[in-house]
């Protein structure tokens, strides 16, 4: 059954573990090739949307890890962004030197991860690299390059698998477009 406020399944359960999978195999090789210190890349999940995506990844990512989690916000509640990323829950672990993968529900404008991109170099990471299950292209303010990607959207409002609706619906079990028309009476 799905929830009221799905208009349209995007992607499923099944649909996104076999692609999670395929992304995990896919960038545990690539960092075999890469020159890693301590051999250990830093995953970084940005909370709370990255949560189920992570877990998944993390269930197939073979190549050694570390994991490490900030909370950054940029949409206050609604279904905008604010423009305006703020870090909530920082790191307390030094990364000089470090590689480091950002791992992310949805990329949008590209200014929250901007923004954290930005801080972790400025911190001293040597490398950061970003995955993504989705990527909404269409969605841009700034240049922002994604380099692993589970799925490209078109410029929908997408809820279920991390990604809220005033904090609900993180909990459904795929990725939907939001049926929008109904929002605006919408009680929970
Ligand atoms: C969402 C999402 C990304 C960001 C993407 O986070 O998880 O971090 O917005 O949007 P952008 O590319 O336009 O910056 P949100 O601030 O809603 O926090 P959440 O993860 O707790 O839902």
């Amino acid at each position: 059954m799905k929830h009221e406020l799905v208009k349209e399944i995007l992607y499923t359960k099944e649909q996104i573990d076999v692609r999670t999978k395929e992304l995990a195999e896919e960038i545990s090789k690539f960092y075999e090739t890469q020159e890693v210190k301590d051999n250990t890349v830093i995953l970084i999940g940005l909370l709370k949307g990255c949560v189920p995506f992570m877990a998944n990844f993390l269930n197939n990512f073979t190549y050694e890890c570390q994991t490490e989690y900030m909370v950054v916000s940029s949409y206050l509640g609604g279904t905008k962004t604010s423009g305006e990323p703020k870090i909530n829950l920082d790191l307390n672990l030094s990364i000089k030197d470090k590689t480091i993968l950002i791992v992310e529900d949805i990329v949008d404008s590209g200014l929250t991860l901007d923004y954290v991109k930005k801080y972790l170099y400025f911190k001293g990471a040597r490398d950061v690299k970003i995955l993504t299950m989705l990527d909404k292209p269409e969605g841009r303010k700034v240049e922002m390059n994604v380099e692993w990607s589970g799925f490209t959207i078109q410029n929908q409002f997408v809820i279920g698998y991390g990604l809220d609706y005033e904090e609900r619906l993180r909990n459904l079990p795929y990725v939907a477009i939001c049926d929008t028309d109904k929002l605006k009476d919408w009680k929970w």
